[in-house]
């Protein structure tokens, strides 16, 4: 979603403002634009690519030591170059950018048009310039402050002004922003990815705060602009998670790496003597978490999917009853919830605005709350009571792969972990630890279907519409593997439990409509061989995912991938590798910018 990268300093703005939002440009965007103060405001935008305004800048640099720059994934306001940001206040008195949604901009804007400010755009975030400029005397701080409480709704805003030079001032409620620390030079990002290299030091802002940054002095307050208390992180970065290496896409890179990061998220938290694993950070004792007599799972896309997998891990392993729920319902009812229910909230970003706002709700009720999330420092990752982290690595392709197969294996060893304290014996505990332990060098093993799955691809990019279809463990493998498919191909897919098809579904089959069935290796086998009967009956084309053990499944369809045999619980993850180089072929067959599709933000940040 929308990016903003601010600098002040003593070298020159642009380069560095740019390729801080080159960092960004995975999460999703539009449009973008960048500006400098050099006596006064000087902006440039361009709808698309960060090439796009990379040239724009190369054919007509900016001078000027502090600077603010924007990615835009259109809310309000159709994409053109009126709308990109930064937007002007006044008559240039400001400028500013903004993440977030302003919900009461209407409003704001027929007051402002009513004092004789001009609107040179549809969006929310031209009413933030223009009310900072009315507000604006002789102090840039003060205006922003006085402006945040007539704003309704979410924000991360960065404000740059030529009549106070090499101040840069951000500001943050429910949108992340971070301010980076360097020497005799300050940055301000949404995200600490675009500050690795620059500066070694970051600060999170907490809702409500704002930062004053000049090249020399950094202070973070409150509104009330009396000083915060701030922790001070190290900020890790390795050059190499920002590069594809020998991998044409980031996405490709990243499904390559799933083997090490299982091994990382199992890395520290086995416990072999007691056949069970630990956590650190989950800040619940033993009699707290044998307490636990129900789990709610809140999450949105990719990781409401990981999440219906934990919930057969949690009732096959622990015994505890778990139901799902998409953050983005979930925020907004009231169900009854007792006291021993714990909430988790599973997300890659740490950012998703509808996860966070459903674990802040339940917070709110006195609801223990855990965070399973991939990015350190995220807001999740402060707000919530306890969790653990995925260890997955920076993620850039848009599409979720290896903080996927990261969620699954850390809920695995997370109802171990739960099991132990209840029904588990040691011997079954013992067992799980060393089929996890053997997963990188399956995972391996499995990535060999690599260009068998391409042929496949070849054979089927055509097809407009496509069927997943899986039982039991698989199922959330079928919702998964379909919206991989529609990510990054466009193409249409749906997921379906298999032996729900002859309900509805079925109707869409056809000789031009594939069916991947995803087979198990389970006590379910021959229900699901009979509901692939009932496709082929129908002349529906079928590719099957079946284990290495599989022989009687071949003839019965028109391709075949095999997946090392693993007990059933493990299928998810041998499965997701052939689902996801599927996608990922069908997308490069049909021209599809795979790591950036259209209309996808890699963190959604608004509701
Ligand atoms: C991206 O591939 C995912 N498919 C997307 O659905 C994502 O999982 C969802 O937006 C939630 O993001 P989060 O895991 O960062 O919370």
């Amino acid at each position: 979603m929308c990016g903003i990268v601010g600098f002040t300093g003593r070298r020159e703005a642009q380069p560095i403002l740019l390729e801080g939002l080159a960092r960004l440009e995975y999460r999703g965007y539009d449009s973008s634009g960048l500006a400098t103060v050099n006596g006064k405001l000087y902006v440039r935008k361009t709808v698309g690519r960060i090439a796009a305004l990379r040239k724009l800048l190369g054919d007509h640099p900016l001078k000027g030591n502090s600077g603010i720059c924007h990615t835009r994934w259109a809310t309000h306001g159709t994409v053109t170059e009126a709308n990109a940001h930064p937007h002007l206040g006044g008559k240039g008195e400001v400028a500013v950018v903004h993440n977030g949604v302003i919900e009461n901009y209407d409003e704001l804007k027929r007051q402002l048009e009513a004092q004789g400010f001009q609107f040179k755009s549809q969006t929310d975030t031209e009413v933030i310039a223009h009310l900072v400029a009315s507000l604006l005397s002789d102090d840039l701080v003060d205006a922003v402050r006085k402006a945040l409480p007539h704003l309704k709704g979410t924000y991360a805003l960065a404000v740059v002004s030529p009549r106070f030079p090499g101040i840069v001032v951000g500001a943050r409620l429910g949108s992340p922003l971070v301010v980076g620390l360097g020497d005799h030079e300050n940055f301000l990002a949404s995200d600490a990815s675009a500050l690795g290299g620059f500066a070694q030091r970051v600060v999170y802002l907490e809702d409500r705060q704002l930062c004053v940054l000049t090249p020399d002095k950094w202070e973070i307050c409150a509104a009330d602009r009396t000083s915060a208390d701030v922790e001070v992180h190290t900020l890790e970065w390795d050059a190499q998670d920002a590069d594809k290496a020998e991998f044409e896409h980031f996405m490709l890179k990243e499904i390559y790496e799933q083997p090490e990061v299982i091994r990382r998220a199992l890395a520290g938290r086995l416990n072999v003597a007691e056949a069970t694993a630990h956590f650190d950070g989950l800040n619940l004792d033993a009699r707290q978490l044998g307490q636990i007599d129900r789990i709610i799972m809140t999450a949105c896309g990719t990781s409401y999917h990981a999440a219906l997998i934990g919930e057969h891990l949690f009732e096959q392993f622990a015994r505890i009853p778990v139901e799902v729920e998409y953050a983005s319902e979930f925020r907004y009812r009231n169900p009854p919830i007792e006291k021993n229910t714990i909430i988790v909230g599973i997300t890659q970003s740490g950012e998703t605005a509808d996860t966070l706002a459903a674990l802040r709700e339940s917070k709110r009720k006195g609801q223990r709350t855990i965070g399973i999330c991939n990015v350190v420092g995220s807001s999740i990752a402060r707000e919530v009571d306890g969790g653990v982290f995925l260890h997955a690595g920076p993620e850039i392709g848009v599409a979720s792969t290896k903080a996927f197969i990261a969620q699954v294996t850390v809920l695995t060893l997370l109802a171990v972990h739960l099991g132990r304290m209840r029904h588990l014996s040691h011997q079954a505990g013992g067992r799980i630890l060393d089929e996890l332990q053997a997963m990188p060098d399956i995972l391996r093993e499995t990535l060999k279907c690599h260009d068998q799955v391409a042929a496949i691809a070849d054979k089927y990019h055509h097809a407009t519409n496509m069927l997943y279809l899986g039982r039991q463990y698989l199922f959330p493998m079928a919702l998964e593997g379909a919206l991989t498919l529609k990510e990054i191909s466009y193409n249409h897919a749906e997921g379906y439990p298999a032996a729900e098809m002859k309900h509805g579904p079925i109707a869409l089959v056809d000789e031009n409509t594939p069916s991947v069935f995803l087979v198990p290796h389970s006590s379910v086998y021959d229900k699901v061989m009979s509901n692939l009967e009932e496709i082929k009956a129908r002349g529906g084309p079928i590719i099957a995912i079946a284990c290495a053990a599989d022989t009687h499944v071949e003839a019965k369809v028109d391709d075949i991938i095999h997946v090392p045999s693993v007990p059933e619980y493990l299928q998810p993850l041998v499965t997701a590798i052939p689902l996801q180089l599927l996608a990922y072929h069908i997308a490069l067959l049909r021209g599809c910018d795979i790591d950036k599709p259209r209309n996808l933000a890699k963190s959604v940040t608004v509701e």
